[in-house]
């Protein structure tokens, strides 16, 4: 299969760029675009910007003095993800698996390790989406949209705050970022369409991450962990209906092939993230040779399309609610088809999103 072995030598490739020690530059696209019209037009942003002043709060609010035992935290979620054994005996099973001898204290290690990394890509996430949300309130030509996006940013920087907080305070310090995400936050930072920005940040992005941040909270019980991922699904919900608002306007009045291009950019995205976030980071600390990795991983994505779909649940609807799906020949619902996470283009959380935010909203007006 030489398209997968090259794809997964470039993602190795990639994996050794290095994005500086403590920064990194990206050209950031789009002109600052002023409005003139200051008249709030816009109901839906409107009532969002409202709602979004109303549940702002505090990273002190929750409650850090927990202690947090990170291997029983890591042992606990992968039972109630799939039992003790999930996904260990898959991957054991591989021909010349790096795993296939690894004992309870490997396999301990790898769950810490694992979930250091996913709440590192997090915390990674949460940056982009601050610094593309920042971009915005420049970008979009709406008053009302100017406004909401404004509030986003402060909910973004609270995120990444707390994740920041979470790994230095309670876990053992960070990843870096995986380069495949910087990629992919570069390309939507960098290009020159504000609509561009938008949907790879608040539709493709956000979508993914609440739908992770979702399932890290229901298999968790450490009551930290699980606040803070409620605190933050409350606005990333927002964000994702900010998009959803936005997008479906502005599309409305694009021709067919600008339709297209948008239809690819957010396939493009949606393969990127479903295939190339390797944990390249986590199999080099538990001393797997890349050579092993590689093949490893080879072999492990010949055979799989086990656990990545339901990532697509916030996704696909959202796709489908800006026409995306179904514009021109449908050819995004083709592609989305082909890849088998169709079936969630009717996925509805509305109801999960508003519990959600009246949970939050009870907890701060208890703890004041
Ligand atoms: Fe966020
Ligand atoms: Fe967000």
């Amino acid at each position: 299969m030489p398209a997968l072995e090259a794809e997964i030598d470039s993602i190795l490739a990639n994996s050794r760029l290095r994005f500086g020690e403590v920064s990194h530059a990206t050209a950031r696209g789009g002109t600052a675009d002023f409005t003139w019209d200051y008249e709030r037009s816009r109901d839906g942003l409107s009532r969002l910007y409202e709602k979004a002043k109303r549940t702002q709060w505090n990273a002190n609010d929750l409650d850090w003095s927990i202690d947090v035992d990170a291997e029983k935290v890591a042992t606990q979620m992968a039972t109630l993800a799939g039992g003790p054994g999930a996904g260990r005996s898959i991957m054991a099973e591989i021909d010349g698996s790096p795993v296939a001898k690894w004992g309870d204290r490997e396999w301990s290690q790898f769950r810490i390790e694992t979930l250091n990394w996913r709440l590192s890509q997090f915390l990674h996430g949460e940056q982009g989406a601050l610094i593309c949300t920042a971009k915005i309130v420049e970008t979009v030509p709406w008053i009302d949209a100017k406004y909401y996006a404004s509030t986003q940013v402060m909910d973004e920087a609270r995120h990444v705050e707390v994740f920041a907080r979470y790994l230095d305070e309670k876990l053992d310090g960070h990843f870096p970022v995986n380069p495949e995400l910087q990629l992919l936050i570069d390309d939507v930072l960098s290009d020159n369409r504000w609509d561009i920005t938008y949907m790879g940040m608040q539709i493709m992005i956000e979508g993914l991450a609440l739908a992770a941040f979702g399932f890290m909270h229901m298999f968790t019980e450490e009551p930290l962990l699980k606040q803070l991922l409620r605190y933050v699904m409350a606005d990333e919900a927002r964000h994702v209906a900010f998009g959803t608002l936005s997008l479906q306007e502005y599309y409305q009045g694009l021709d067919g092939k600008e339709i297209r291009e948008r239809q690819e950019f957010a396939f493009e995205a949606a393969l990127r993230m479903r295939d190339r976030l390797l944990m390249v980071q986590v199999w080099d600390k538990m001393g797997v040779p890349e050579a092993t990795v590689r093949e490893f991983l080879l072999r492990l994505r010949q055979g799989q399309a086990w656990f990545q779909a339901p990532l697509f649940s916030k996704i696909v609807p959202n796709c489908k609610k800006l026409g995306l799906l179904d514009a021109g020949d449908g050819w995004l619902r083709q592609k989305f088809t082909e890849i088998g996470v169709i079936e969630y283009e009717d996925h509805g959380d509305a109801q999960l999103d508003v519990e959600l935010l009246d949970a939050v909203t009870a907890d701060r007006l208890a703890a004041q």
